[in-house]
């Protein structure tokens, strides 16, 4: 009735920002994203009908005591998601939950994928449900949207489908297909004022945001292409491009979201600098000001060097492509 999970954190090649049925969590387009080795979540999770109600910990670098509100909302959805799991297994035993990221929550590295997908898989284990891969990213898809990438191994598309069925990710390459790196230039670590699900809400009102969902196919088509034939410069163009459209959405809702700071643009600058310089390097962000580098293995050493120099960067974590979600033996308690 105990199972722990360990399930990475994933950065997207093509975005996902709007849904078009916000309970279900079906996105208005479909993405592509790789998983990540060291941005991660662990997860312990135990039911008992020894326990009076669910309690949840989540043991994190970044001190939330000053964050409480992010702390009542991610419980509130933890609760919510481990209600999803007791009605597939028939049961209401409540639950003990441990969870613990090897990276700052809420600045951009997508805790909320990692975090569902690992609570997905270790409550699925601890109720001993019989699921299959592409039913755990449906479940991990109800708690957090990017979670479901975080289910399947590597490279990761997720089909935006038309239903909670037809709206799941499938692996694409598996981590050693292509030895790409997602270098991240940490420049804040606190938790961001506007989470992606509420932030999302409002994509519709943005006037590009059609124009962005009309390149999407195209842009799908060129990244899989890009990751077939393992070309950094392809691949680079067409992240780089759906990256600061949905930034251009982002900042063009009503009321308009402002993820980049100061920082940020200083290491866009820099990253467009060192590529006329003939490093093969790019850019993409998330919901937060922090940047990740995507290089080959070979411009590892050189692009992590170049990038902690620059003033405003406070950490940097090295990323290579990784499994998705899986239990493992050692326990949180
Ligand atoms: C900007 O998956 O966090 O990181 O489904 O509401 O939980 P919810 O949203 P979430 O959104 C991630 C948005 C993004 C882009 C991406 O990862 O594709």
């Amino acid at each position: 009735m105990k199972a722990t999970a360990i399930a990475p954190a994933n950065i997207a090649f093509i975005k996902y920002w709007g849904k078009k049925d916000e309970a279900l969590r079906l996105p208005l387009n479909s993405s592509i994203s790789m998983n990540l080795s060291n941005a991660y979540t662990t997860t312990t999770v135990e039911f008992s009908k020894a326990f009076p109600q669910d309690t949840i910990n989540v043991a994190s670098d970044t001190s939330f005591t000053t964050f409480t509100h992010v702390l009542k909302n991610s419980e509130l959805r933890i609760i919510a998601h481990l209600d999803r799991m007791r009605k597939l297994k028939g049961t209401d035993m409540r639950a003990r939950v441990v969870t613990k990221n090897s990276f700052p929550a809420g600045a951009g590295i997508a805790s909320s994928a990692s975090g569902f997908a690992a609570l997905t898989v270790a409550a699925a284990a601890a109720l001993d449900l019989s699921v299959s891969e592409k039913e755990l990213s449906i479940l991990a898809r109800l708690g957090s949207g990017s979670a479901c990438r975080s289910i399947p191994d590597g490279f990761v598309m997720w089909e935006e489908g038309n239903s909670s069925e037809t709206s799941y990710a499938h692996s694409l390459y598996p981590p050693g297909h292509w030895d790409l790196r997602d270098i991240v230039a940490v420049v804040q670590s606190k938790p961001k004022e506007v989470g992606s699900t509420s932030g999302m809400e409002a994509a519709r009102t943005s006037p590009f945001l059609e124009a962005r969902l009309a390149a999407i196919p195209g842009r799908i088509a060129r990244v899989k292409k890009a990751l077939e034939q393992k070309d950094i410069h392809a691949l680079g163009n067409v992240i780089e491009e759906d990256c600061l459209d949905m930034h251009a959405v982002m900042q063009s809702q009503k009321p308009p979201l402002n993820y980049l700071t100061d920082e940020t643009r200083e290491i866009i600058n820099a990253v467009r600098r060192w590529r006329s310089g003939g490093l093969a390097v790019c850019f993409t962000i998330d919901a937060g000001p922090n940047v990740h580098l995507i290089c080959e293995g070979k411009d590892e050493q050189v692009i992590s060097k170049k990038a902690s120099e620059i003033s405003g960067v406070q950490q940097i974590i090295v990323n290579k492509p990784a499994r998705g979600a899986r239990i493992v033996t050692e326990h949180l308690f």
